[in-house]
Order: C-alpha cells, then sequence, then structure tokens
C-alpha cells in the first residue's frame, strides 16, 4: 500500500504516490485512452492507497474531468480531488472552477490550484479569487504549479499547501533556480509531475522515432518537430545516449528503469509526492511495484551524476514547454 502523510494543519491525506489524468483526456499528446479502462485504473490505485489525482479542464476540455468524476462517485470520501484553473482573472476563476465542480459531481474540490502563473497579472488578483472559492466551500486548500522563486514570494501571505514540478532525472533544472529551497521554506509539499518524462524514462523509446508524434511537442524534442510551442533546438543529442547508459546500468544494477527514475526521486528530500501517468491497470501495478522499491544509495548516486551533464546543458529554464519571455520560460 502507498504511504499518505497529512498536508499540514489538515486532514487532507496526502498519498506519496499521486495519479495524473492528462493521459484519460483523449488529449492529442496521449490519443484516446478507453474510459473504463481509465475508470479501472483510478479505483486500482485508490485500492492500494493512493488517494491524490491530479486533473485539469484543460485535459481534453474537461474529458479528464468527467472521467475522474464518474470513477470516484461512490468513493469521494477515500480520495482528495485536485485540479486547477489556467485563467489569471477573478470572474474567469470563479466560473472554471464551477464548471470542474459540475464535471467531477463533486460540490468541493480538495486542493485548487493555480495551473500556470501569469506575469502580467497580479498575484494579489488570482489568489484572491481562490480564496473567495476558499471561503464559499467550494474548495478546501489553495494549490499552485510551476511557480518559481519569484511567483512563491509574491504569494506570501496566502496558504498554499503544494507546488507541483515537473521534475525527473532527465529535467532537473528546478534545482537550479532556488525553487524547491523557496517551496520547503514557505511550507509547500512538493509534488514532482512527469516523473518519467512522459514514457522516456520507462527505457521503451531508444530514438526520437519511438516517440509518438504528438508527443513531441515538449522542450525535450526540436522544434522542427513543429507539434509545440517553443522554438528550441531540443536536447535529443543527449537524453537518447543519456537514456541508453541508464539501460546499461539498469541492466548491471538489476533495477528497471522505472525504478531508478522513481528511486531517483524519492531520493529527493525536498519531494513528498511522486505524480504519475498510467494509462491502464497494467502500467499501474507495475509502477506501484517500482515506486516501493528501495533503490540502493550508491545506484542513487551514480545516476544522480550521470544525468548530472544533462542539467548543466539544459539551462536555467524550467519550464518544459516554452522557451517565452526571452527564453526564462514560465517557472520564475
Ligand atoms: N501542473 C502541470 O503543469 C502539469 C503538466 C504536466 C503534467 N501534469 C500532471 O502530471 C501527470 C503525470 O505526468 P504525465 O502523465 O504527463 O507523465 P509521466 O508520468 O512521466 O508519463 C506517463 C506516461 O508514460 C507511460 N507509462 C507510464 N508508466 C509506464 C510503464 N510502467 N511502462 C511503460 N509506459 C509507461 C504512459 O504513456 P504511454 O503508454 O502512452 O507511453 C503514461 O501515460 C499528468 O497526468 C498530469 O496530471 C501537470
Amino acid at each position: 500500500m502507498v504511504e499518505s502523510y497529512r498536508l499540514k494543519d489538515s486532514d487532507i491525506c496526502f498519498s506519496r504516490m499521486a495519479l495524473g489524468t492528462w493521459g484519460y483526456s483523449g488529449a492529442e499528446v496521449w490519443g484516446k485512452n478507453d474510459d473504463e479502462v481509465s475508470i479501472r485504473t483510478i479505483n486500482e490505485a485508490i485500492d492500494n492507497g493512493i488517494t491524490v489525482f491530479d486533473s485539469s479542464p484543460r485535459y481534453g476540455d474537461g474529458k479528464a474531468e468527467e472521467v475522474l468524476g464518474k470513477a470516484v462517485r461512490n468513493r469521494r470520501s477515500e480520495v482528495v480531488i485536485c485540479t486547477k484553473v489556467r485563467l489569471p482573472h477573478r470572474d474567469e476563476i470563479i466560473a472554471s472552477c464551477n464548471e470542474s465542480l459540475k464535471r467531477l459531481g463533486t460540490d468541493y474540490i480538495d486542493i485548487f490550484q493555480v495551473h500556470w502563473p501569469f506575469r502580467d497579472v497580479p498575484m494579489e488578483e488570482t489568489l484572491g479569487a481562490y480564496e473567495e472559492l476558499k471561503r464559499a466551500g467550494k474548495i478546501r486548500e489553495i494549490g499552485v504549479c510551476n511557480f518559481g522563486p519569484g511567483c512563491i514570494d509574491a504569494s506570501k501571505g496566502h496558504r498554499i499547501v503544494t507546488n507541483q514540478l515537473p521534475y525527473s532525472l532527465i529535467w532537473r533544472l528546478i534545482e537550479k533556480n532556488g525553487t524547491l529551497d523557496k517551496s520547503i521554506a514557505a511550507g509547500m509539499t512538493i509534488w514532482a509531475y512527469v516523473p518519467l518524462a512522459q514514457g522516456l524514462l520507462t527505457g521503451k523509446f531508444h530514438c526520437v522515432d519511438d516517440v509518438p508524434l504528438g508527443r513531441r511537442n515538449s522542450r525535450f524534442y526540436s522544434s522542427s518537430w513543429k507539434q509545440g510551442r517553443h522554438t528550441d533546438s531540443g536536447f535529443e543529442d543527449i537524453i537518447f545516449p543519456f537514456l541508453a547508459r541508464l539501460g546499461e546500468v539498469s541492466a548491471e544494477s538489476g533495477y528497471s528503469m522505472v525504478e531508478l527514475a522513481f528511486g531517483f526521486l524519492k531520493a529527493q528530500k525536498a519531494v513528498s509526492s511522486i505524480l504519475v501517468g498510467c494509462r491502464n491497470p497494467e502500467q499501474l501495478r507495475m509502477n506501484l511495484k517500482a515506486f516501493e522499491k528501495r533503490i540502493p544509495d550508491d545506484v542513487i548516486e551514480h545516476i544522480t551524476e550521470l544525468s548530472e551533464p544533462l542539467k548543466e546543458r539544459m539551462g536555467m529554464n524550467a519550464d518544459l514547454w516554452e522557451n517565452g519571455d526571452g527564453g526564462k520560460g514560465r517557472i520564475y
């Protein structure tokens, strides 16, 4: 069973492994998933101690929220529903929350998150709307995603329980700009999203041609694929050789790539929970087993060292999708 811990000054039990629902949305990045399979996966996750489920209205225009709502209809008290809004102004935040509640089939959201920060709207306006929703009982707690040091400073005075950040063996950029330390100092629980680098860290993709075209939209890949919003040359030239090397370590040590990927994140003191996507019960079972595995310190040290050159080469922009704002991205 996956362990949970209690969020500070709250009765919310936050599981150390959380399940993402983006893959259930039918979005281009993931392609179709059978709803019945998605629902079975969510229920099996609950049966195995996962309490926390992450969604967003952006995942398939609300489709992922609908699937999550159907799956937990009779198990509401067992789950922590986390969803988001990616709009900065008061009225649109309130409206989006009401629509999410309908799709989720519930009258409260446990953790309502700012999906991305907006540079040109005062933080007070955005967070003020979340506080209003809290007072109205529509949300229990406020969470954020993709908040770097500047945004954390700007949100002082508000109770923010979680910060969801992109973090994995091949995307360690939040280590470089002070985000981890600031989040901890502000009392936020950090949960790492895209922990398997959208499948790369399972070892099943050996070169870019193996990666489904719709998924080549992140800054892992070159903008020449024309799938994404960035204009970078990507990091394929260093990611695939690294994955090959990690595969060798996996074979030598006897730990699977997924076990190594989770082992790295579990070794990070700042990280409290890992937010993974599982398309079906088979992937969920594999990932639950990998999550339980204890990896020796020397193996963790070795793979951390191996990934160091990627961290150095990738620069300071921790945003996995955009190189906007003069190349600094949106995690600031
Ligand atoms: N706050 C934000 O801005 C933000 C951004 C992105 C994601 N998220 C959240 O984070 C969650 C997790 O991220 P993610 O799903 O994008 O990335 P991920 O967890 O790194 O990758 C999940 C994908 O990898 C493949 N996979 C998983 N386990 C596997 C296994 N054992 N063997 C083989 N393949 C496996 C599956 O896709 P295939 O089978 O199709 O390969 C699965 O959908 C999302 O669902 C979402 O809730 C949040």
